[in-house]
């Protein structure tokens, strides 16, 4: 079975076109952005300019690509989009870029799995909205540049640290986003049981921003998830006990926290006598991929101060032995 607590997309996420927010002021938390956005965002529209190039970066289910599509909307611009690993060739990109029209959003998805040699064709087209292509082939081709309509680059990433330098230098905008609050995911959760017509009680809405790791993608996820059971246990209406029981049968625990994260920690506590671990090591010891613990799994566990890292590896720290009731005496030697 899929992973249910995780901030990656799935199959299923359709759902989520329906459920996003599509104005700034509908969009919760990220305060900080969301005011410095406004203010570029007005500027550019006095100036009638193209709003500046945008790199948002941050785990998972964060509100990255929602913040992409309400960028084009509050600027009245079309968006196109696209991602890093659907761009192999030159001529993937060029293609897209020749589509763009005067104040267009190009929306890049995981921008940080362009290959490098494509990389460079960004920077002209970013600076000087010029795309430099090489046409034919041989001793018959021939560098052309065609000039490009002001646009605006959304760049969305997990990882700002595998941007070349470059290609950061190149967004005027660069914005981290943030794990929510718990009053944030319950506004979350409200608006959605709103938007769903699915009623749900405050400290329901309350439990299950609790345990959704800050990440609106899980609380919308398990928001769905209880409604079910809220369906066919109850009368439809999500109340708090539904709510704790759905919880535990789906396996999520107080802090959020599932089968996968208890695997994690405690094969570095079982098998690595609390750490440091390297990742590469602790990934096939529960046979998940390495980018994966580090881009999903592991940044709230950080957070959260379950986990640290360390120039040597990964380290639980005493609040993990604590929460899994684990005795640090059993692990010297
Ligand atoms: N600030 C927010 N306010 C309300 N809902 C949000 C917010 N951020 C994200 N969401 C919800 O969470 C889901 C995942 O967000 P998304 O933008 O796809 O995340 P990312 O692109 O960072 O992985 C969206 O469907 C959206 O409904
Ligand atoms: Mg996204």
């Amino acid at each position: 079975m899929a992973r249910l607590i995780t901030g990656e997309e799935l199959e299923e996420d359709n759902f989520e076109t329906s459920i996003r927010p599509d104005s700034i002021d509908e969009y919760i938390g990220q305060s900080e952005l969301k005011e410095n956005l406004n203010i570029f965002m007005k500027a550019a529209k006095m100036r009638g300019e193209a709003l500046d190039h945008v790199l948002l970066y941050g785990p998972p289910g964060l509100g990255k690509t929602t913040m992409a599509y309400i960028i084009a909307n509050e600027m009245g611009s079309n968006i196109k989009t696209t991602s890093g690993p659907a761009i192999e060739k030159s001529g993937d990109l060029a293609a897209v870029l020749s589509t763009l029209e005067p104040g267009d959003v190009l929306f890049i998805d995981e921008i940080h799995r362009i290959p490098r040699f494509i990389e460079e064709i960004l920077y002209s087209a970013m600076e000087d909205f010029k795309l430099d292509i090489i046409v034919g082939s041989d001793a018959s081709s021939r560098n052309i540049t065609i000039d490009l309509p002001p646009f605006t680059l959304v760049g969305a990433t997990t990882r700002a640290g595998d941007l070349t330098g470059p290609l950061r230098d190149r967004f005027g905008i660069v914005s981290r986003l943030n794990f929510y609050t718990e009053e944030e995911l319950t506004q979350i959760v409200l608006r959605t049981s709103r938007v769903l017509k699915s009623p749900i009680s405050e400290d329901a809405a309350r439990e299950l921003a609790r345990r959704s790791r800050g990440t609106p993608r899980v609380a919308n996820r398990l928001f769905k998830r209880v409604r079910d059971f809220a369906l066919v246990m109850g009368d439809g209406n999500i109340d708090l006990n539904i709510t704790k029981v759905a919880l535990e049968k789906l396996k999520v625990d107080e802090a959020g926290l599932d089968a996968t994260d208890y695997n994690l920690l405690n094969a570095i506590i079982e098998k690595f006598n609390g750490g440091p671990v390297g990742i590469d090591a602790l990934a096939s010891s529960i046979g998940e991929e390495a980018s994966t613990i580090e881009d999903v799994y592991e940044p709230y566990l950080l957070q959260n101060g379950f986990l640290k890292r360390t120039s040597r590896g990964r380290m639980v720290t005493e609040k993990a032995y604590d929460y899994l009731k684990k005795n640090r005496q059993d692990t010297l030697f």
